[in-house]
């Protein structure tokens, strides 16, 4: 078991050493954009880490947008540091230029995600750089979108820019997992979050669920809700439990809320209607929903959404979240309960996990499992997930899994965690 272990962390270790080099060829649509080994130094890795930092502060403020870092370091010194710190605000690159303490010419820039090189909120990044006079510009990742998608490295090129990319791809890769599925699937991210007893339940019998998490994990998870343009609930929650589901932690934005309803009926007086002025509101239903009680709901300030019902007369899931990419929602975190999660988990619809499990055990053969449904008949037909991490979270654990689709993902995380483990030690 210890040598499994040994030889698992040796293959680790040689894929990490692997994922320093930039293996010559990229493919991107019909470009060759490399043929060289380009092997990277400390200091490249040094300020490339340093930008995938920064990119990282703009968790939840810059959706549908990647979090996107860039540093700029001349004679080998940083001379600006910069980030998309919010939609529609500056690209990392233009922050970083913007902060220059010197003049950036024959400098080299470190950025997380290639150049943009199309008008959009902004101007193109490339001509920002050409005009700058950035000498070399090193690129963790191409950028998936269509419009871009290489063309912002060969304009580079063109004008005599040094272009080096794949520093640090996989950890730039997963940092924007979210964006890459959205520009190219135009479908959000499916992140499902649930808490639990030891003994796997999310609720007593009696249908009373708060709370089953510690106070850590439910500070967590709010803060989790922030990262997200949507929240999806299923009606049983609204009716069990009156949730307000708004995330209350300073400086995060603000989810739209989504209700799967089928029949719109949630009743008019409930925390999610009352509060639909204040924070968007999204009630999807199919054409069984009466059309007086969908008239009260958007009087209230709530957005309906019908959508095709699925055989068993509720909403069609799979067609819910296909109508929320084409209305601009990049991702989702599913917060239940039991039956709206099975509808997605049977489907493989949730890409990631996260599992919050409480030291308690309340048995109850009626009490509620994180997935309802009729489920499985066979262990064979198990809906297979990779698992990231488990970490102590208060007095609970939090267990961060992906669907089996996204396992590359939880060997990034896996890898990142051992590498902190070292330096710890
Ligand atoms: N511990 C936790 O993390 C946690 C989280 C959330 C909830 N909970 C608990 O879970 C319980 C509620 O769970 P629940 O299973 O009764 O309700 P639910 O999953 O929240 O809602 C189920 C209802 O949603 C509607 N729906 C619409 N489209 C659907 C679809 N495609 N698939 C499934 N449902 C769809 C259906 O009603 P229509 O047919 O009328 O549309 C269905 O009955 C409560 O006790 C709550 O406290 C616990």
């Amino acid at each position: 078991m210890e040598e499994k272990m040994q030889q698992a962390g040796s293959v680790d270790r040689q894929q990490h050493a692997d994922a320093d080099i930039a293996l010559g060829t990229l493919y991107q649509g019909n470009f060759i954009f490399m043929n060289i080994l380009t092997m990277w130094n400390e200091e490249d890795k040094k300020y490339m880490e340093m930008a995938l930092g920064l990119a990282e502060r703009g968790l939840g403020h810059v959706n549908p947008n990647p979090m996107v870092g860039a540093v700029i370091v001349k004679d080998g010194k940083a001379i600006a540091r910069g980030w998309h710190r919010k939609y529609g605000a500056l690209h990392a690159e233009t922050d970083a230029l913007s902060s220059c303490k010197e003049n950036p010419s024959g400098a080299t820039m470190y950025v997380t995600l290639e150049p943009c090189c199309h008008f959009g909120k902004q101007p193109p990044c490339t001509s920002a750089i050409i005009e700058a006079g950035i000498a070399k510009v090193a690129v963790a990742m191409l950028d998936p979108n269509p419009l871009v998608a290489g063309r912002g490295v060969e304009i580079l090129r063109e004008s005599g820019i040094e272009v080096v990319t794949g520093l640090f791809e996989e950890r730039a890769r997963y940092l924007n997992r979210v964006f890459i599925k959205f520009i190219t699937e135009h479908r959000p991210w499916v992140t499902m979050k649930y808490a639990m007893t030891m003994d796997g339940r999310i609720a007593a019998a009696s249908g009373d669920s708060k709370w089953v998490s510690g106070e850590e994990s439910r500070r967590l998870a709010n803060e989790m809700r922030g990262r997200y343009m949507g929240i999806l609930v299923g009606k049983g929650t609204v009716m069990a439990d009156n949730p307000m589901l708004n995330c209350r932690t300073d400086g995060m934005r603000q989810p739209a809320r989504i209700i799967a309803d089928s029949k719109a009926s949630i009743p008019e007086d409930s925390a999610i209607a009352l509060s639909a002025g204040e924070y968007q509101t999204i009630l999807a239903h199919t054409c069984a929903a009466p059309s007086d009680k969908l008239e009260i709901l958007r009087r209230c300030g709530i957005k309906t959404m019908e959508c095709p019902p699925s055989p068993d007369g509720r909403i069609d899931i799979n067609a819910l979240l296909q109508k929320l990419g084409e209305a601009g929602i990049d991702s989702v975190f599913v917060e239940g309960g039991a039956e709206l999660n099975w509808s997605i988990v049977s489907r493989d619809l949730a890409d990631e996990y996260f599992i919050f499990i409480a030291p308690k055990i309340i048995g109850g053969s009626t009490a509620k499992g994180p997935a309802g449904g009729r489920g499985i008949a066979r262990m064979n037909d198990a809906v297979q997930l990779k698992t990231a991490s488990a970490i102590p979270c208060g007095t609970d654990w939090l267990v961060h899994a992906f669907a089996a689709r996204y396992g590359a993902y939880a060997d990034i995380c896996r890898r990142e965690e051992m590498q902190a483990c070292k330096e710890i030690k």
